[in-house]
């Protein structure tokens, strides 16, 4: 199979599938097909230097097998990059499954998925993305116990959003004190795109520690939730890039600081959770600098979603989820003295660090060390141990 890339290396060059894996250093990938449930899907195990490959599986109608396998491969190594750096001994890994969410779901495929899961052993842990509902990953996990993510009805920790919310928020107060030199968001003006599930509890810890909210959204009535939980003030959905703020933070789509946008901000920092913030990391990236403002990256800054799966693994505890996601702090005041330093944009910064904790970890995991508790690998010591629910 050869492939035209995509458009994050849209150099019209084609690659065969095995260049495109050697290109971003994929480790395996695999095909599963199950012609009579009509399942048509891609796992991407992009690194397991640190652990178990550990990413959500997404369902969409893809236009082309093509364009699955590009979006698989993408985001399992983003998947591997946010494990590094959030100090988890987890590898990063994805599934797409080819279809539409809102029609082609039925038992037999996402069970027949799941068969597929349960095969690699544990060497993939799948979750919830888009397209995937509760019910569906129930039906995965019939097949299978390498399933996490899943709601607290079932032994999970149920939804992440509050966790990622922490971690975004001790996110803004590290930016804060890098741009301000005091972390106090008291009186800080702070500007949210996107009034969903981790804008709530954003908002909530916003709100307490007396910072002036402004929120746009799509539907008015998420909007006004909001406005009446946390005396936020409602804004125009285009409006939100043109507000005079400290803090701008996405935290709707991906792909919302663009070349349209960017231009438009008037804010010294930009920190929010929503995934692939930038359009594209080398041209928006350096945008931002040229406009002095600092960028949290955001697979940094929304960690906390993923950190808290990964304590589900070891038998979750909240408190040490949280302990975890505060960490972000510390993170982010690495990330923004690297790129000080070497004279990079933040994301590449964070790219480096992700980079230096696999050579680190990698290198020691060269040491023989039988097959100990403390190998560092959770989901292959749990999982399957009856230690936990897993
Ligand atoms: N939920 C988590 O724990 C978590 C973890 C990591 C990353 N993220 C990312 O953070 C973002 C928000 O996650 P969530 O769980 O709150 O999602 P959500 O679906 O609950 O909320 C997203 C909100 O954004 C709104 N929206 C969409 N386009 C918009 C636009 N152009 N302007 C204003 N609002 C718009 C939607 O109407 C929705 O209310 C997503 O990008 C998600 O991938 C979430």
């Amino acid at each position: 199979m050869s492939i035209k890339t995509a458009p994050e290396t849209s150099t019209g060059y084609d690659k065969s599938v095995f260049e495109l894996l050697e290109s971003k250093e994929h480790e395996q990938v695999i095909f599963c097909s199950d012609k009579k449930v009509g399942l048509k899907a891609i796992i991407a195990v992009h690194n397991t230097t640190l652990g178990p490959a550990l990413g959500g599986t997404r369902m969409w109608p893809y236009k082309s097998e093509q364009e699955a396998l590009t979006d698989v491969l993408r985001l399992a190594r983003g998947m591997t990059y946010k494990a590094a750096v959030a100090g988890l001994n987890l590898g990063g890994g994805k599934g797409v499954i080819i279809g539409d969410p809102n029609t082609e779901k039925t038992e037999a495929l996402f069970r027949s998925y799941g068969r597929f899961v349960e095969g690699l052993a544990g060497r993939y842990i799948t979750a919830e993305d888009v397209g995937i509902e509760v019910r569906d990953m129930e039906w995965v996990r019939m097949e299978t116990k390498y399933v996490t993510g899943i709601s607290r009805a079932l032994g999970g920790s149920g939804d992440p959003s509050s966790v990622t919310a922490l971690g975004c928020y001790v996110g803004m107060k590290a930016s804060a004190k890098r741009v301000f030199g005091s972390d106090s968001l008291k009186g800080k003006k702070v500007s949210i795109q996107g009034a969903g599930h981790v804008s709530t509890h954003l908002a909530n810890y916003l709100r307490k520690e007396g910072a002036k909210i402004y929120i746009s959204d799509l539907y008015p009535e998420k909007v006004n939730r909001i406005v009446t939980e946390a005396g936020a003030v409602p804004v125009d959905v285009d409006e939100i890039y043109d507000l005079d703020v400290d803090i701008f933070s996405p935290c709707a789509l991906g792909g919302t600081l663009n070349s349209e946008t960017i231009p438009r901000l008037k804010c010294p920092i930009v920190a929010g959770c929503a995934n692939n913030q930038l359009l594209e990391e080398e041209i928006h990236g350096p945008m931002l600098i040229d406009k002095n403002i600092l960028y949290a990256p955001d697979y940094v800054i929304n960690a906390g979603g993923l950190i808290n799966v990964a304590n589900e693994l070891e038998g979750y505890n909240r408190d040490h989820a949280h302990e975890q996601a505060m960490r972000i702090y510390d993170t982010l005041i690495d990330i923004y003295k690297l790129a000080d330093e070497q004279g990079i944009p933040t994301y590449a910064a964070s790219n480096e660090l992700a980079l230096q904790r696999l050579r680190q970890i990698g290198r020691i995991k060269s040491i023989y060390a039988s097959k100990s508790r403390f190998s560092g690998r959770l989901g292959e010591l749990n999982i399957g141990t009856g230690a936990n629910r897993l």
